[in-house]
């Protein structure tokens, strides 16, 4: 395993109360910020901490991913995101996001051949679309599916046995593939591709997605390397919103499948990863450069609800690392295809300058995000716009799950309960309906 072990005590932060004051342990690990341990505040003072969106606040320990947010750099189990992007492939990201350590020859070979193996889907599961409207969007087929995976795969839902929780993993890596790509499918009415375990991860995904039975399916080298990396960089973001709902449903020793659901769920919103979806609409609106001045001071006014979709994260007050080698993909993809003009990567390129120069967002730090190239390079490659969302799900299962099997496997995992400050009614008696005024 990598060198992770639990965190330290670093220091001691007092909290005074009234005539009562605290000594808090202040907790820290292998890089970043310092934690102050308040879990004995409440019986030390009588009072808890109010943290509404998690902005100050460490939900868990965790060894899996790191982001210096300042310096806009993202680590998984040590390796800088660009050197993985640039050298490793999916499978072997996701081997290593799962235990710890890139692995040996061996261990890539069985891992491989692992995922490989559970590629199919149970063919009852196919008969799931047949109850879906034909324009269902993708993410409520994904989200169903795999909860409904639960009821198909009773033999790996007992979260206390390793050999369960394992092959649990192996399923939904090995799944999630089909069922994105079945759920295309399924929305262009053409037939289901089933998996070909000659294919790479990549390449298997895009033939189950583009594949049509009457005609051969080449696999395209650029457009799989494209793929494989869209997945790496998608792969985990330590404690963002999806990852938290899936480690606080997996808090309750709920099973993995209905714990990725509820991740998938999460993920949908256009404030976390149904950005890039979002992005490509905005880029269609706008419509022009020429239209983008507009544009900007629409998203500056606070009146307008309008945001800069791909730009700004809670965590990345730089550049997201990850939205560097997406615009680098995003050339490298176009100029596979022979796109020599792409009116919405200039389009964005433009935005992108203006935004980085105006007051606005260089006072709030707010750069591109992951998303803010993704849409244009999975355009160019015949996704449709609502299958962004989906394969950034397929992506970041392996993250999902490797954050699920890290808090099962820790010992000092209980439900997760947050509390609240009551802001509703005292205490009053009931009065029946006929004495109501
Ligand atoms: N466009 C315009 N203004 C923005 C944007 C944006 N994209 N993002 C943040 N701001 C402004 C806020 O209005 C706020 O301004 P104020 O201080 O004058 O009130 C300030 O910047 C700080 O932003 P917050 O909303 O407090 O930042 P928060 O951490 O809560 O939100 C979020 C982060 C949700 C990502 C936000 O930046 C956003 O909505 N971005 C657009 C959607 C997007 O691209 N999401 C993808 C995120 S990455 C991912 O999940 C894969």
């Amino acid at each position: 395993m990598a060198p992770s072990a639990t965190s330290k005590q670093v220091g001691t932060a007092t909290l005074t109360f009234g005539d009562k004051s605290a000594d808090l342990p202040v907790l820290g690990g292998t890089l970043g910020t310092d934690c102050v341990d308040v879990r004995k505040l409440q019986s030390q003072l009588g009072i808890f901490t109010f943290d509404p969106s998690y902005g100050a606040t460490a939900s868990c320990e965790s060894a899996i991913t790191y982001i210096d947010g300042d310096e806009g750099i993202l680590l998984y189990r040590g390796y800088p995101i660009e050197q993985l992007a640039e050298k490793s492939t999916f499978l072997e990201v996701a081997y290593l996001l799962l235990n710890g350590e890139l692995p040996n020859q061996a261990q890539y070979k069985e891992f491989t051949t692992h995922v490989t193996m559970h590629t199919m889907l149970h063919e009852q599961i196919r008969r799931f679309w047949d109850g879906f409207r034909r324009d269902a969007h993708p993410m409520a087929m994904l989200c169903s599916v795999v909860g409904a995976m639960s009821a198909f795969y009773p033999d790996s839902i007992d979260i206390h046995d390793p050999r369960q929780r394992e092959i649990s993993a192996f399923r939904m890596i090995a799944k999630i593939p089909t069922i994105t790509a079945w759920a295309h499918k399924y929305n262009a009415g053409q037939p289901f591709m089933y998996p070909r375990n000659d294919l790479s991860y990549a390449e298997n995904f895009l033939y189950m997605f583009h594949a049509v039975p009457p005609q051969e399916y080449k696999p395209n080298p650029i457009l799989t390397r494209a793929m494989d990396r869209i997945l790496i960089l998608h792969a985990d973001h330590e404690q963002n919103a999806s990852t938290s709902t899936v480690r606080l449903a997996g808090s309750t020793d709920a099973n993995p499948f209905a714990c990725i659901a509820a991740g998938i769920a999460s993920l949908w919103g256009p404030a976390h990863g149904g950005a890039n979806e979002a992005v490509l609409k905005m880029l269609e609106e706008i419509g022009s450069v020429k239209n983008i001045p507009a544009f900007i001071e629409q998203v500056k006014d606070k009146n307008s609800n309008v945001k800069l979709m791909g730009f700004g994260h809670r965590v990345y007050k730089n550049y997201d690392p990850r939205a560097k080698i997406m615009q680098k993909t995003c050339y490298e993809v176009l100029g596979e295809l022979g796109i020599k003009d792409e009116p919405m990567l200039d389009l964005a390129m433009e935005l992108e300058k203006i935004a980085l120069n105006d007051e606005y967002f260089v006072s709030r730090k707010l750069y591109p995000n992951v998303d803010f190239y993704s849409g244009i390079i999975l355009k160019a490659m015949g996704f449709p716009t609502k299958m962004f969302t989906p394969i950034f799900a397929l992506a970041r299962t392996v993250g999902w799950i490797s954050q699920w099997k890290e808090m099962i496997e820790d010992p000092s995992n209980r439900i997760n309960r947050p509390r609240q400050i009551y802001t509703g009614a005292p205490q009053r008696d009931y009065v029946s309906v006929d004495q109501r005024g």
